[in-house]
């Protein structure tokens, strides 16, 4: 049976919201320059940073996510004029509701990456990655599973009475 909560070959899995006009733009120029970072973020491209929800990132740490990172456009350069901004209000209230709730500082981070900041992308998922890797599995949020679950042995009684 897997067991999800040991450290032993544990890897992080974090999930990544970029936004579709700077930070998603990064990461594929970091792709397309063959820059190397961990391959441990899966992404999500959104419209804006500010379309992300605070909801979106509990919701990750809940089903699995070791750390959540949201990326968007520098300040003045978004898309949308403000949704940084919001975003950026949304994150620094989201992080004491996350302190309040245990969640270890780190294990969510927000960052700016533009279009052109392929190398930037790298070293922010780099950090990210090892972040997370050194506070471990995220276990303060999580959703039990059934791979969490001990095995349990079903005893069908008419087959005892039987023998
Ligand atoms: Fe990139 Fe708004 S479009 S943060």
């Amino acid at each position: 049976m897997a067991e999800p909560h040991t450290t032993a070959d544990w890897e992080p899995k974090i999930l990544a919201f970029l936004c579709n006009w700077c930070s998603y733009a990064g990461a594929d120029l970091a792709g397309t320059s063959r820059i190397q970072y961990p391959p441990n973020v899966r992404v999500i491209r959104v419209p804006c940073s500010g379309r992300v929800n605070p909801i979106y990132i509990v919701e990750a740490l809940r089903q699995g996510a070791d750390g959540v990172l949201v990326s968007g456009c520098h300040p003045g350069d978004c898309h949308y004029l403000a949704g940084n901004y919001f975003a950026r209000r949304r994150f620094a209230m989201l992080q004491r509701y996350l302190e309040y709730l245990g969640v270890e500082k780190g294990r969510v981070q927000f960052s700016w990456v533009s279009a052109s900041e392929a190398s930037r992308f790298a070293e922010v998922v780099t950090k990210v990655t090892e972040d997370v890797r050194l506070l471990g599995p995220n276990r303060r949020l999580r959703m039990a599973t059934l791979d969490d679950a001990p095995a349990v042995e079903i005893v069908d009684p008419s087959v005892e009475a039987e023998e």
